[in-house]
This record gives structure tokens, C-alpha cells and sequence, in this order.
């Protein structure tokens, strides 16, 4: 174990990790255990981003690690193109029964999310002939340029970078932010705007007979942690249907029991074409997953997929444990449990401050709180954020003081939102705690103004 002198002169390797990476701490973690991370200097800290939705069952969950650990010493690399392994059949055996729908019943394991969106646009393009894709404003898809071509939540991930993929449309996602009205606008109103948008797109920017796919994220995570509504899953579906559009779902932050269902896209009843996971699915080790139809893949030449580490055995070994662990250990009704006392915290804090927050959203561990932003000149447009009297930047100032008082959290999308990803099998006590700091948190900036 590194010493405190040791880790002040590693520390000073730093200075040698690109500029590109940033960080919302100082230091180095040492070891993490359940809901809790160490740090070098001794600063324990409550994880409420689970290494930005990761570690859903806990750092190091004891079954979890154990199988990686029983794995290390069988095989680590048995390369996928050159025979199967068995962590990688056992897992698709354990996630047939949980797929959201019966047809998605063709696996194929990468190691990172991006790397599971660029397969997936890859598979719509080659099956259907088609180029195009449409994805939504506020997406977040990963960074790697295809991924990148389809994420529309902030312009720092593609900034300089261009010319990215061709053949990128972009519709609103259900957001009254994103379009620009008010919390109050009806759920149908919002749904029917981006609908008919969808139609516009397809009779004035990309044929039906050019677009292969539509990508979604059935829970918008870095545009701001919106829920999709059912009616607009629903209709996205249908234009897919009468003009043979793959629906893509991204459930590679929504995906895992986090939302309180095993993957989000079942609030809606809807079935995609293609589903993409990663994040929770593996508890820290690297893996992702692309799941469709055996009818489509059928379609893809064989040696066209593959990738040196992809559905690593190790990565494989965790999976399997982390869905045992998930029916034993009933992480479902743990999820709904603490869901429902987080968002009556939340919701009391809103009512204590209802100039400063604008709303408390989401589903079941994947929570955001969007503060109000003052009046000024950048809020001209702004229909609802710019208020008299409120602080300024109160997502990353309240995100800061969390951290100070011994919390991780993060903050998320162009406006003020602060997210709330905890374990989701964090304890009814560390919840509150957690709750108690952000409100005093949020308690102090309001009082600096
Ligand atoms: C919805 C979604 N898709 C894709 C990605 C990219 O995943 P990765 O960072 O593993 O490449 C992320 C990452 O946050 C994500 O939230």
C-alpha cells in the first residue's frame, strides 16, 4: 500500500497526465469499499456518482471481485475472434431471461460504451443499406468519432475536432428546456412537438429510404436526466415500423436496474431494434454490450466484428456475478425503496427554496435537481431559468460543497443540474446523509447568494 510520502511524489507524476482529462477531485483514491471511496490523505468520501453510474453494486462488492479474482487465475485473454470463453456464454445464458423484449436474442460484448454505439450504428448502416442516422438534442453517445457525431450535449466533446461522421440529423428530445418553455408544459405537448419534428426531418432533410437508424437514450443522461415519455418511445417505434428505421436504445447509463427497472426502455413497453449497455453491467471492469435480433445480425459478414479485448473473460466473469448478485440481493426493490425517499428529500428541499430550484427529475437511482439561473444577458432567450435574485453557477457550487463535506457527486448537461447516481444498494442511512449534505450544501450557497 502506498505511504502518504509516497503518494505526495507520485502525485507529482500528474503534471505528466494530459490536459485533456479533468477531474473533480484533488489527489489519489485508494480503495473503495460498498458506498464509500478512500483517499491517500485519509478523506473518506460518500460516492454518489458510483464512477459516473459504474460501480452500481459498490466499490468492490465482495461476490463481484471474487469471480474476477477465481477468473484471473483460469483465463484472462481468450480472444473472442479466436474461441469462445466460457464467462462470455454463461453471461448472454444470464441475460436472455432480463432483456426487455424476447427478440433481442444476439449478443455481441466490447469494452467500453462508445465502443458499443459505434457497433451499433455500424450494424443499422450494413443491414439496412442505409447511412443516415437521427439522434436526439442533449444526447450523450461517447467519444469516439462516431459516438461523437451523434452527441449533441455540449459542444466541448467535439470542439475543434470536426469534420465528424456524415450523414448525423438531430431532432429535440422531449426536454421544455431543450425547447425552450417552462417545466408546466404538458408531457403530450412536448411529445407531439418532437414527433412532428421527426416527420419534418424525414420529408425535408434525410428520405425514410436513406435513414438507417434512430438512436436514443430512453433516460437522457448528460443532457440533463430527462425520462423519455412513453408516447415519444412509442412513436418514435412507429415511424421506425412504417418506414424500416432501426430503433437504437442507449441504455448504457440507464441500463442495469438503475432507473428500477432492469432497463429503462421497459417503462414504455417499447421494443428496440438494437440495445446498447455497458456502465453497470460489469461493476468497474470494462464491458459493453450491443443485443438485437438474430434475424438482423444474421445480415453481418462473419470476421466484419471483433476487437482485441472485446467481452473480456475477466469483464465476463464480473458481469455474471453482477447479475446474480442483482436477483439475490433484490437490487430491484432496493432501487424503487431508495428512489422514492430520495426524491421526497429532494422535493422538500425544492418546496423549502422554490425560487432557486426549477425541478427534481428522473427514475430510480439516476436523480437530477436543475436550479434556476439568474437573469442576465446570457438568459435572454430563456423562458423559464432566468429569475431575479438567484445565485449564480448553483450546480457546480452546490457540487462543490458537497465534495468538501465528504460526498462525490456530479453535475450534468448546459444547465444548472446537479446528479444523484448512489449505489443502488446504498443503505436508507447513507442515502439521508447524502441528502442531508447536498441540502446544506445547497442551504449555503443560497445564504453567499
Ligand atoms: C448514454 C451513454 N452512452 C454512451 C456513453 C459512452 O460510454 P463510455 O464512456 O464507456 O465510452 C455514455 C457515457 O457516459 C453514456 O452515458
Amino acid at each position: 500500500m502506498a505511504t502518504s510520502s509516497d503518494s505526495a511524489s507520485l502525485l507529482d507524476y500528474g503534471r505528466n497526465v494530459t490536459n485533456g482529462l479533468g477531474r473533480i477531485t484533488e489527489g489519489i483514491m485508494t480503495s473503495g469499499k460498498g458506498s464509500y471511496v478512500e483517499y491517500d490523505d485519509g478523506r473518506k468520501m460518500l460516492d454518489f456518482t458510483c464512477g459516473y453510474g459504474v460501480t452500481s453494486l459498490g466499490h468492490c462488492h465482495p461476490k463481484i471481485s471474487k469471480a474476477a479474482a477465481d477468473q484471473c487465475m483460469n483465463i484472462v485473454h481468450a480472444q473472442c475472434n479466436i474461441a469462445f470463453h466460457e464467462p462470455y456464454l454463461r453471461l448472454i445464458k444470464k441475460l436472455l431471461p432480463i432483456m426487455p423484449d424476447a427478440s433481442l436474442d444476439s449478443f455481441f460484448f466490447w469494452n467500453s460504451g462508445s465502443e458499443a454505439v459505434e457497433t451499433a450504428l455500424k450494424m443499422a448502416r450494413i443491414v439496412t443499406g442505409r447511412q443516415n442516422i437521427i439522434c436526439m438534442q442533449g444526447a450523450f453517445h461517447g467519444h469516439t468519432f462516431g459516438a461523437m457525431a451523434v452527441t449533441k450535449s455540449k459542444t466541448i466533446y467535439s470542439k475543434g475536432v470536426a469534420p465528424l461522421m456524415p450523414g448525423v440529423f438531430s431532432i429535440p428530445f422531449p426536454f421544455w428546456h431543450q425547447l425552450g418553455e417552462t417545466p408546466d408544459l404538458p408531457e403530450s405537448a412536448q411529445v407531439a412537438r418532437c414527433l412532428y419534428q421527426l416527420d419534418l426531418l424525414l420529408a425535408q432533410q434525410t428520405a425514410p429510404a436513406d435513414t438507417a437508424a434512430i438512436i436514443v437514450e430512453p433516460v437522457l443522461g448528460e443532457g440533463g436526466y430527462v425520462p423519455a415519455p412513453a408516447a415519444f418511445l412509442e412513436g418514435l417505434r412507429a415511424v421506425c415500423d412504417k418506414h424500416g428505421i432501426l430503433l437504437i436504445a442507449d441504455e448504457v447509463q440507464s441500463g442495469f436496474s438503475r432507473t428500477g427497472k432492469f432497463f429503462a426502455i421497459e417503462y414504455s413497453g417499447v421494443r428496440p431494434d438494437i440495445l446498447i449497455m455497458a456502465k453497470g453491467l460489469a461493476n468497474g471492469f470494462p464491458l459493453s454490450a450491443v443485443v438485437s435480433r438474430k434475424e438482423l445480425t444474421d445480415k453481418l459478414a462473419s470476421g466484419s466484428m471483433g476487437g482485441t479485448y472485446a467481452g473480456n473473460a475477466v469483464s465476463c466473469a464480473a458481469a455474471c456475478a453482477v447479475v446474480d448478485a442483482m436477483h439475490e440481493e433484490n437490487i430491484l426493490s432496493q432501487v424503487n425503496e431508495r428512489s422514492s425517499e430520495l426524491f421526497s428529500a429532494l422535493n422538500a428541499i425544492k418546496t423549502a427554496h422554490p425560487a432557486h430550484i426549477l425541478d427534481v427529475r428522473g427514475r430510480g437511482l439516476m436523480v437530477a435537481v436543475e436550479f434556476a439561473t439568474p437573469a442576465g444577458p446570457g438568459a435572454a432567450h430563456d423562458a423559464v431559468a432566468a429569475r431575479d435574485g438567484v445565485a449564480a453557477q448553483m450546480a457546480s457550487r452546490v457540487a462543490k460543497k458537497c465534495i468538501e463535506r465528504g460526498m462525490l457527486i456530479l453535475t450534468t448537461s448546459v444547465y444548472e443540474v446537479v446528479r444523484f447516481l448512489p449505489p443502488l444498494n446504498i443503505s436508507a442511512t447513507d442515502l439521508k446523509k447524502g441528502a442531508e449534505i447536498f441540502r446544506e450544501a445547497v442551504e449555503e450557497v443560497i445564504r453567499e447568494g
